[in-house]
């Protein structure tokens, strides 16, 4: 049986920061950002856009772009670490939202930016163990980036959600289970307090931690997983794109069995692998910023939409989820996947976004941060009209528009 990815699809936010308006802002060189971090944007979040808001409008066009019914979907599990609530998953919102039938298991996971990740592994152990009975999973991967105001991690902030459906006639790629291997270990390199909005990082050490942690994956997989020449694309999670280079950096070395030192001809090289490899695959990532467990992902839609390799061709994966764990797997392009490239490329809604000044940013930020047990959102005073926007809290209820109407009865639009 050929379990993997049937459809995917990309929801972020109406506001973006262009990172040299920050790094101006700051008063640092714009090329730190731009060149030392790899990141151009990053997403923003209105009040209006939580969690279940992204985590929805991306699970939306995964079913209808690519003609799956909501009855077809047995299990739902939303990855994140932007939770709502202690208690209620974002899963159940989002369950409503899409009309997933009451037999549906609906759950949410967390390991930081791993969460998706590990939804993934139990929905392909669903499919085979049978009780799917012909159904679907659909994993959700949503998150909100948020650090605080002048704090190292400020520029690699972000926010939006992938939608991936799982299924046993994967359209757009298969994975493959004999190549896996995983890590664990209890770090404090990053991470948010129940009491605190933002997340605190111990920047340079969580940089290590993930490296290591990479190490670990390579020298678990020794014997299984392929050298990079023999991979058509390396993908990493990318807080930030020059994390995805540090990676294969790693990985490449791995492969040559050698540490390679910079303004060597071994580095220029792993340069150009990097360069044939990685980097062609991050471009939503440098115009998104962190979205933490879709982060993967993203560059997951990004080599789908670009066509450039064949059907067969094998891609690695490594996902990192800080506190610590880690991932590495490999998956096959599926024969056919080339015709689903307009209905996964969200460059149209990238083309769409609003540009925030900084003031415009920490304004924002600071409402957000202010919001207290009941209140009431007015869409219009951000200038959004989407579909199931958080209009606040009554009686310590979350609201939303559209609460009522599900995806039934959209257009779809596939084949
Ligand atoms: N021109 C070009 N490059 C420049 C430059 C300039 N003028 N000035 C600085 N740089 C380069 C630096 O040399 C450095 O590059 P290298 O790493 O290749 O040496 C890069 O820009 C960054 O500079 P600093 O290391 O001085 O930056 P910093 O200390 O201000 O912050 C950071 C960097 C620690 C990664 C910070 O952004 C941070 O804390 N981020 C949040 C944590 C994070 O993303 N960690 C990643 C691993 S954990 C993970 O993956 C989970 C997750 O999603 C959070």
């Amino acid at each position: 049986m050929s379990i993997g990815l049937d459809a995917i699809a990309f929801h972020t936010t109406k506001y973006y920061v262009d990172l040299e308006d920050l790094a101006d802002a700051r008063g640092v060189a714009r090329e730190k950002f731009t060149k030392g971090l790899g990141q151009k944007k990053m997403a923003i979040a209105t009040p209006l856009e939580d969690t279940v808001h992204l985590a929805v409008n991306a699970g939306r066009k995964a079913l209808s772009r690519f003609g799956i019914s909501p009855g077809d979907i047995g299990t739902l599990v939303v990855g994140t670490e932007t939770g709502v609530d202690h208690s209620k998953p974002v899963a159940v919102y989002v369950h409503q939202a899409l009309g997933l039938s009451s037999d549906c298991i609906t759950y949410e996971t967390k390991h930081a930016c791993f969460g998706a990740t590990a939804a993934l592994s139990s929905a392909g152990d669903w499919l085979v163990s049978g009780r799917a009975r012909g159904r679907k999973a659909l994993v959700i991967a949503a998150d909100i980036a948020c650090y605080g105001i002048h704090t190292p991690g400020e520029p690699t902030q972000g926010a939006g959600a992938v939608a991936m459906i799982v299924s046993d006639r994967p359209r757009l790629l298969e994975f493959i289970p004999d190549i896996n291997y995983s890590f664990t270990k209890n770090v404090m390199d990053f991470w948010r307090p129940l009491y605190s909005k933002e997340a605190i990082a111990d920047g340079h050490y969580s940089v290590q931690c993930y490296l290591q942690a990479l190490a670990s994956c390579l020298a678990g997989a020794a014997g299984m997983l392929p050298d990079t020449s023999r991979l058509a694309a390396c993908l990493y999670h990318a807080p930030f794109t020059k994390m995805a280079a540090k990676a294969h950096l790693l990985y490449y070395g791995w492969c040559h069995n050698t540490t390679i030192e910079r303004e060597t001809s071994a580095y220029r090289h792993f340069f150009e692998d990097y360069q044939t490899r990685t980097k062609p695959w991050l471009t939503l990532n440098q115009e998104v910023g962190n979205i933490y467990t879709g982060s993967l992902f993203l560059s997951v839609i990004d080599l789908l939409r670009q066509k450039r390799l064949l059907p067969g061709q094998l891609i690695s994966l490594f996902s990192y989820g800080s506190g610590c764990a880690a991932s590495i797997t490999c998956s096959k392009l599926a024969s056919d996947y080339a015709r689903w490239q307009t209905h996964l490329d969200p460059a149209e809604d990238l083309s769409a976004r609003i540009r925030l000044s900084v003031h415009q940013y920490e304004k924002m930020k600071a409402e957000t941060a202010g919001l207290s047990s009941d209140f009431r959102l007015n869409p219009s005073d951000y200038g959004m009209n989407g579909h199931y926007l958080y209009l606040g809290n009554k009686g310590h209820v979350r609201q939303y528009s559209d609460l009522n109407q599900s995806i039934r009865g959209e257009e779809v639009h596939y084949g």
